[in-house]
Formats: C-alpha cells, structure tokens, sequence
C-alpha cells in the first residue's frame, strides 16, 4: 500500500462520546444529556455522564496517540461548553480546556483537526425549536467565529458539522438521536438549517482570512441496485438521493437534487433569498465518514427497500463491504471534484472481550487493513485523498447504543478507566511506522 508523504494519519473521537464531566466548568446541558436520560432512549440507560472521562485524562490520551505514532487527532468541540445556553457570554473555564487540549497536542507532534459540532447542542437552543429554528443556525455562526478567533492560530483543520443527515434525520425524522423528534418534514427543515449553519460558519472563517483549511464531514454510503433492472437501478438512484446527494448537491452545485419533487416541495417553506449562496461556499475539503455500503430493490410501489446485508457484518449490523469505499471515492471525485478528500472517520464494532490484559481483535485489524488497501489504490487511481482518521481511539459512548457497541482501537475498562490497546491498535501502530519508513 503506498500512501503520499505528507499524508494525515489520525484518529478520530467526539466530545460527548468521551469527556464525560458534564457538569464541570460551566458546562451547559446538551441534547444529548437530555436524551439519554429520558428513559427508553438509550440502551440500558447509559449516558455520557462520565465516559472515558477524557476531560481528566486527556493529557493520557494524547500520549496514548502519540505512543500509536499518528500525526493528526480529529476532536470535536462541545458547543455547550464554550456557550452554555448557546449564546451569549463566553465560557473562559471551557474554553480553556480546547486550548490545553490543542497545546497538549502541539507539543506532542500531533496536529489538530476541530469540528464544531458532533450532535451536543446546547439544551436551552433545543428548547427554542433546535434545528427547525433558523436562528440556531446564526448562533452557530457566532460559536464558530469564537473557535476560530481563539483557536485558529493553532488549528488548521477545521470541520463544521459532522454528518448533518444523522443531525437531521435521526434527531427530527425518526427520532432514534437526540433530541428525539419525530416528523418528515421536520427532518428536512432541520437539515436545511443546518446546511445553513454550515455556510455561515464558513462565511465566518473567510472573512477572518486564517491560515487554515475547512470543509464539512459527511455520512456517505454508496447505494447499488439490487439488479441491473432499471426498476432497481431507480430504486438505488433515489436511495443516494436521500443519502447522499441530499447534501453533495447544495454544497457543490448550489442546490438540492432537482430529482427529488417530493422532499423539494416540504424544504421550498424554509428556503429564503441567499441561503444557496452561503451552503455552496468554497470548501476547502470534503470529509468522508464511511463504514457502509446499501443494496436497495424498487419496492413496487415507486419507492425502494433495503436488502438485508449480503456479506459478513460487524457487531452494528453493518456489512463490511470495502469495495465500497473505492467506489464512492472514485465517484465522488467524478462528480464533485476536484476537491481534496479525507476519510474523517472508519472503522467498526466488535464485540471485544479483555482477556489477561490483551484484546484479541483481528476482524477489526482486517477490516482497517482491507479499507486502508481500497483507500490505496483510490490514490493510485488520481483521487487527492489527503488523510484517514480511524474511528476511534477509545471505546466509547456509541450514541443509542450507550457502551454496548466498541469501536475503539483501544479498549477502555469503563470501571477504573484503564485503556488497554487492543491488537488492532498494535496493528495500526506497526503500519504506521513500516509506511513513514517505506514512504518517508
Ligand atoms: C458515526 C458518528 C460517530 C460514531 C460512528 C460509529 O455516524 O459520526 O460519532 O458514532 O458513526
């Protein structure tokens, strides 16, 4: 596998998943603390409340990273920490804890990479309509000019939102995530508001005129007909609609796929003057988040079904299919490009076992293997892909699923807080020093 020399090798994590520390600091409640203590929201009721309580440990963590040999570490930032309401007075306390964090990385030789928002919004926007309100959208504005005015010195990969689909869907449309509601065509108003969001953001970083890039993570997933049959061949074609081109489209062609009357109709109510011009700004980068592929058929009555996966799984459910990943790269350079690539997050759950202090995890050493080997050869095919974040460094609180699901490289022991890196981990770190040696 040959990968470029100046290539970003990193992991990837996300606040609520691993601070814990809730309420330290002036910290406000977010959607998510919110959710996962409404009972029946969350598996077994677990909640983010502790975590890998990486707000203690962080200075570990990063020796921890630096010990694995990456040279970039993809962090998000808790917005209730820097605005416990979401708005308004600055929280120093919190805010102090990013810049210890980035300083803590610095010195180790690992580059930051920040995204504004992986899901914690702060509760009290929530309580004035979260994301079906336009006005969240300009309250992230001034959230992320804050980062970037405090932290834009020293980051130089800035992400805005991670996967707005999940942010919208499963927060608005089926309420699976926080804040749990439920309504189709609040699912596109959210999404809509937070493709908004995303264009004020980067509004905010130009005119700052910092020295760093920023672009926007999405949750992609290649769509493939079940048949060649041109009733399967639609049926795939609007199931990358409302995957995938529902937000490729506004960011890079300036509006939403004309394909798609039905979802077009719901979103014209919250469309204003402008808003097109701010969500297609120039990026700087597109990030991936890839662990998937679908396989739909027509399902007779002008829609589509999913097929149940076809190969082996990991512990979500979600086949391994690393094919897949080539094939959107490809796609998407065709399509969208040219625009530099990074796969901002990839990797899988297995259901891990700590047996005399080693974790036995070759299904996941193999599926990294196999997707770093497809990443490859997207490179050798003349796509600029600049990074790869594996997702992620800690076991940790997998949303829905609280603890249940690991998808860490190192395990975490959620009683005493040990980390313990599992094999993949080992794995990851011996390629790590073979590629810097063969590439370098
Ligand atoms: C992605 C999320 C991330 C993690 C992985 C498994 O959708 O961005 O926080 O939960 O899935």
């Amino acid at each position: 596998m040959k990968f470029p020399q100046d290539f970003k090798w990193g992991v990837a994590t996300a606040s609520y998943q691993i601070e814990g520390a809730v309420h330290e600091d002036g910290r406000g409640e977010s959607i998510w603390d919110r959710f996962s203590r409404t009972p029946g929201k969350v598996l077994h009721g677990h909640t983010g409340d502790v975590a890998c309580n990486h707000y203690h440990l962080y200075r570990e963590d990063v020796a921890l990273m630096k010990e694995l040999g990456v040279n970039s570490y993809r962090f998000s930032i808790a917005w209730p920490r820097i605005y416990p309401t979401g708005k308004g007075q600055v929280n120093q306390r919190g805010l102090d804890f990013y810049k210890r964090l980035v300083e803590e990385l610095l010195n180790s030789g690992i580059e930051p990479a920040a995204t504004l928002y992986h899901w914690d919004l702060p509760q009290a926007l929530e309580d004035q309509g979260g994301w079906l309100n336009r006005d969240t959208a300009r309250y992230f504005q001034d959230y992320a000019q804050t980062m970037f005015e405090q932290l834009g010195d020293a980051v130089k990969l800035w992400i805005t939102l991670n996967e707005p689909w999940c942010s919208a869907y499963l927060g608005y449309g089926n309420g699976v995530h926080a804040p749990g509601k439920s309504d189709p065509n609040w699912y596109l108003y959210a999404a809509h508001h937070l493709l908004l969001a995303h264009g004020l953001a980067l509004q905010a970083f130009t005119s700052l005129n910092l020295p760093g890039e920023i672009g926007i993570t999405l949750n992609l997933s290649p769509q493939y007909p079940a048949s060649d049959s041109p009733q399967d061949r639609e049926a795939a074609r609007k199931a990358d609609g409302f995957q995938n081109r529902w937000y490729l489209d506004p960011l890079f062609n300036g509006f939403y796929p004309q394909d798609m009357p039905e979802f077009l109709s719901v979103v014209a109510a919250k469309i204003q003057p402008g808003d097109f011009d701010l969500i297609s700004g120039d990026l700087d980068f597109l990030g991936i988040n890839y662990y998937s592929r679908g396989v739909v058929k027509a399902d007779g009555r002008g829609g589509y079904q999913a097929l149940p996966p076809a190969g082996p799984v990991t512990h979500m459910g979600w086949e391994v299919y690393p094919r897949g990943l080539y094939d959107l790269l490809l796609r998407l350079h065709e399509d969208y490009g040219p625009i530099p690539l990074y796969i901002t997050e990839n990797g899988a759950a297995y259901p891990d076992v700590l047996e005399q202090g080693r974790v036995h995890d070759p299904e996941r050493t193999a599926y990294l293997e196999q997707h770093f080997a497809q990443a490859a050869r997207a490179i050798e095919a003349g796509v600029p892909l600049k990074g790869y974040y594996v997702w992620s460094l800690l076991d940790n609180f997998e949303w829905a699923f609280g603890y249940e699901r690991r998808f860490g490289i190192v395990y975490v022991d959620f009683e005493t807080q040990e980390r313990i890196v599992k094999d993949s981990g080992r794995w990851y770190q011996s390629f790590l020093k073979c590629n810097s040696k063969c590439n370098g």
